[in-house]
């Protein structure tokens, strides 16, 4: 397993820190509302159960899953729904929490679905943000983190559907 993990980019402490953050910001944002947390699966689900422990409004949490058609490792931005929000999202504040935005497609074509289904409104939490390989422009209201264009892994992200569980965000060893 070692030999695949590289360097550390954003240790456990880090991580806590700044979700404890991110969550004390959105509870004063959303006082007095009650949002629901719309997550993208799978990768999202570590970093959306600390960050829901850290709100003080009450919200509801709802899964989508989704696999974006890809072309070797890039992705199209052309996603298929495979499970759909069970809770009608119409009049509702909406946060959409994503583990990483990295061309920004994924997200922007999630984004306009949902749109479509007229909540209230629609705001967007994503851990970490690769802005240097952003394709296209999504509204990022709320980032834990920047991160150069490198693959990375742990907290939520896989390698092949693996090392989800580090509770590190590490950068996926070249070769390893
Ligand atoms: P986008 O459509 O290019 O923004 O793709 C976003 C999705 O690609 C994320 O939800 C992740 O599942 C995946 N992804 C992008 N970069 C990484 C990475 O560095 N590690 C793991 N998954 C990644
Ligand atoms: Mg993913």
């Amino acid at each position: 397993m070692d030999d695949i993990i590289g360097k550390i980019l954003i240790s456990e402490d880090d991580i806590k820190q700044r979700v404890a953050e991110l969550g004390a910001e959105i509870s004063r944002d959303y006082k007095g509302r009650q949002p629901i947390l719309v997550n993208i699966l799978k990768g999202g689900i570590i970093f959306l159960s600390d960050l829901v422990r850290q709100l003080e409004v009450l919200h509801e949490i709802d899964f989508m899953s989704v696999s974006s058609y890809e072309s070797q490792t890039e992705s199209t931005g052309v996603v298929r729904i495979l499970a759909d929000l069970n809770i009608n999202i119409e009049g509702k504040d909406v946060i959409i929490v994503e583990d990483i935005v990295d061309s920004g497609l994924t997200l922007d074509y999630i984004r306009h679905i949902l749109l479509a289904r007229r909540p209230k409104s629609m705001t967007i939490c994503t851990l970490l943000d690769k802005t240097a390989t952003r394709k296209i422009e999504v509204p990022l209201d709320y980032v834990g983190f920047e991160i150069p264009d490198e693959f990375v892994i742990g907290y939520g992200l896989d390698y092949m559907q693996k090392y989800r569980n580090l509770p590190y965000v590490a950068v996926l060893k070249p070769g390893g």
